[in-house]
């Protein structure tokens, strides 16, 4: 039995196939489902997960490109393969393929620690770059706004009410180095 997460016990089975397959067969191989090399093993549970990999921008895991079992392990330990997803862990899942986002920078973005997954949804977003929002509401979760008058809106203790007309946080040329910085502390660049 291998967990299923939240205590639950899934048979072999259920994702390898039948054993009785496997053994008429002889063992031999071709036998046995190796779920590496397609989802659809986990989609006959998981089915939500197949439209959310269907969504816009997505990871290549229905053109094949990609396993579910490169994030994920499936027999055991932590849901997410190789401890986590946040900047801070050296092997961390998505630093394994993502080595750029992965610093270390001189001015660090410290919403990092949180985790990539605070800013993209790793199944699929409608949002390019598996952004959770694709306004400055992805960062207004935790950069409150403001405001103090008729017309001024303060983030950082600035007012920001004429920038945030140019376009998004990131793309007005304010605060590209989301991910950190090498040049600004208040990651422009
Ligand atoms: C939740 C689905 C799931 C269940 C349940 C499951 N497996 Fe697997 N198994 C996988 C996936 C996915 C892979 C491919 C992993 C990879 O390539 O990283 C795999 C790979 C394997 C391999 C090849 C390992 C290797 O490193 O080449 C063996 C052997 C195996 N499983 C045996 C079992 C046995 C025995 C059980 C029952 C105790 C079991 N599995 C239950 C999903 C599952
Ligand atoms: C026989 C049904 C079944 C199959 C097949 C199956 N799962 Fe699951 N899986 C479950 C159940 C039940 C849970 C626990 C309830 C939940 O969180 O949805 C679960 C939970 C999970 C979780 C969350 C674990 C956690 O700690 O919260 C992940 C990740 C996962 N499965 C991945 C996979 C992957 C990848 C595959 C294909 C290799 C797969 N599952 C195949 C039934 C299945
Ligand atoms: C690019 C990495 C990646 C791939 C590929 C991936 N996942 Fe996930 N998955 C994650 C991360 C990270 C989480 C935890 C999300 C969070 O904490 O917000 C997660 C969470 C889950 C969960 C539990 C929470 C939920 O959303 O239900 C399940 C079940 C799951 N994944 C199944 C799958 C299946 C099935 C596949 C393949 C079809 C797959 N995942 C492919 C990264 C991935
Ligand atoms: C096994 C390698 C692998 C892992 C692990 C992985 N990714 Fe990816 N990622 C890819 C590939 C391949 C693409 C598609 C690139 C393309 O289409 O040009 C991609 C695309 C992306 C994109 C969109 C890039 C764009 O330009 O649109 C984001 C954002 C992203 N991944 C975030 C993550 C996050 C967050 C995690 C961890 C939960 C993760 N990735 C884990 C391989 C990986
Ligand atoms: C504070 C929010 C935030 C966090 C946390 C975050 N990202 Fe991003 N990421 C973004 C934004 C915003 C973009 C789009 C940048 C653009 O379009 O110029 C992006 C783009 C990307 C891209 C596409 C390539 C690029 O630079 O345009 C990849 C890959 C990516 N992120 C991976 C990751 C990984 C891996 C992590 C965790 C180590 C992570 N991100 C954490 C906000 C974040
Ligand atoms: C998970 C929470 C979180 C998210 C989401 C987040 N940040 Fe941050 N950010 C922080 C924290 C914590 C700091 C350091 C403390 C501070 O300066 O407020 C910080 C610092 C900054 C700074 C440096 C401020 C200075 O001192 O000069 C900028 C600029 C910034 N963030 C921009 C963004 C942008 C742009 C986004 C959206 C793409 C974003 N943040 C999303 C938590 C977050």
């Amino acid at each position: 039995m291998a967990p299923g997460g939240n205590g639950t016990e899934i048979g072999c089975e259920s994702c390898h196939g039948a054993g009785s397959v496997h053994v008429k067969k002889g063992g031999g191989a071709g036998s046995i489902v190796n779920p590496r090399t397609s989802p659809e093993t986990c989609f006959k549970c998981h089915q939500d997960k197949r439209g959310e990999f269907s969504l816009p921008s997505t990871h290549p895991v229905l053109a094949g490109k990609m396993s579910c079992a490169d994030c994920h392990s499936p027999h055991a330990g932590d849901m997410v393969a190789e401890g986590g997803t946040n900047f801070g862990g050296i092997n961390s899942t998505c630093l394994k393929c993502h080595t750029s986002q992965g610093g270390p920078y001189v001015f660090e973005h410290e919403a990092a620690r949180e985790g990539c997954v605070t800013c993209h949804s790793p199944h699929g977003s409608v949002n390019a770059k598996m952004l959770k929002a694709r306004n400055q509401n992805l960062c207004l979760q935790c950069h409150f706004q403001q405001q103090t008058a008729p017309g001024v809106i303060l983030i950082g203790g600035r007012d920001h009410s004429s920038f945030l007309t140019r376009g998004t946080c990131w793309s007005a040329g304010c605060h590209e180095a989301v991910h950190g910085s090498h040049v600004s502390s208040s990651l422009r660049f």
